[in-house]
């Protein structure tokens, strides 16, 4: 049976774009192979380096992957943090990765100019020199430089094949073929299988945000949670960024249009999406009407996955014992990966 990989950063609750991106997938993948579903708490330490309660916030994500219908009797489901095998591969890989092409990648090049307050505007080679700034030096962490072969460690570790994401991951799914084909050249070995990433349509998921443009996501501030109630996402819908309307029929749709549409498209039915592209396109359109049926079929969406949520959350003991569990299936897996690891490169195995 092949071998499924993913994870979710605790770096807040899950989202439509988490939903839609990986965890609908999640959830058919569970059925038919052999899957590992994990919380990346390492990762959020890159980004939030002092972490209010990591341990809660790794809590928040197991139920809310729980109230989704992650099954623990049918994936191994556990925390990043509880399998220190991983930190050895990492470890491994980092010895063959290189400085310039993890500089190279756009999220750590979007992250950096983050950390280090330089303007969308600021060009690349702003972003380097400042990363080299005298007074910088400790503003942007290897740590994020890393980020990529941590990801590719938590993929090979299991021997991974296939890795349910979103599109924002192509570039770090990328990087993981390439550190384990790197390992298979390095050692003359043809041990790891090369990942590949994996939606269930046609095309990788950009689950939009409703604010004009971009994708839908925790930083971007513009993210409708599974765990919020009816009124907040009516509120959230409501404020979607509009404009007057086409004048003429069949017009391309603007970005922002086009985004309150492919939201439509992902959460409610043909029929209603069907209605107001037609409306849309004889310049009927009433976009207030619109995000009211919007914000309506989202809450239905989310209401039952809400109320299993809080359910699932109160129950600290099941979802010690999901975690302890899943750690413990995690390991031997991971173990086994390692041990083979260790006499590839030449180092005594456990
Ligand atoms: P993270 O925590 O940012 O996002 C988790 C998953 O949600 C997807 N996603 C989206 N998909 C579509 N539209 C959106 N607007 C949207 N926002 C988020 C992401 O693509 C992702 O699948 N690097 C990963 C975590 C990770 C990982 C891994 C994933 C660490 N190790 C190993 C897979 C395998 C991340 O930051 O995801």
């Amino acid at each position: 049976m092949e071998t499924v990989v993913s994870g979710i950063r605790p770096t807040g609750n899950l989202h439509l774009g988490n939903y839609f991106g990986a965890v609908k997938s999640f959830l058919q993948m569970q059925e038919e192979y052999n899957c590992f579903f994990f919380i990346a708490d390492w990762h959020s330490l890159t980004t939030h380096p002092h972490p209010d309660n990591i341990r809660n916030s790794a809590k928040t994500i197991l139920s809310e992957y729980l109230a989704c219908g992650l099954d623990p009797e049918k994936a191994t489901i556990y925390v990043q943090s509880d399998v220190p095998e991983v930190v050895e591969l990492y470890l491994y890989l980092n010895m063959n990765a290189g400085i310039g092409e993890l500089m190279r990648t756009a999220s750590f090049k979007d992250k950096a100019r983050q950390q280090l307050h330089i303007s969308r505007e600021g060009s690349e080679g702003d972003v380097e020199r400042e990363i080299f700034n005298e007074g910088n030096k400790h503003s942007v962490s290897a740590g994020l430089l890393t980020y990529p072969t941590l990801m590719a460690a938590d993929i090979i570790i299991h021997k991974a094949l296939k890795v349910p994401v979103g599109k924002d991951q192509e570039q770090n799914m990328e990087m993981a073929r390439r550190f384990a084909r790197r390992f298979n050249t390095t050692y003359g070995v043809e041990f790891f299988p090369i990942p590949a990433s994996f939606h269930l349509g046609e095309r990788s998921v950009k689950v939009p945000g409703l604010d004009g443009s971009g994708k839908m996501g925790k930083s971007e501030g513009n993210a409708i949670y599974l765990i919020d109630d009816e009124k907040t996402i009516k509120k959230k819908v409501m404020k979607a960024v509009t404009d007057q309307g086409p004048t003429e029929p069949n017009s391309e749709k603007p970005a922002p249009i086009q985004n309150l549409f492919t939201m439509m498209e992902i959460v409610s039915t043909k029929d209603t999406y069907d209605y107001f592209n037609e409306k849309y396109n004889n310049c009927e359109i009433r976009y207030g009407d619109m995000k009211k049926q919007l914000a309506v079929d989202i809450n239905a969406f989310c209401a039952p996955i809400r109320e299993r949520i809080l359910d699932i959350a109160a129950n600290t003991e099941y979802m010690e014992k999901v975690a302890r569990e899943g750690a413990a299936k995690a390991r031997e897996s991971a173990a086994k990966t390692l041990n083979e690891v260790r006499q590839i490169i030449g180092f005594r195995p456990y």
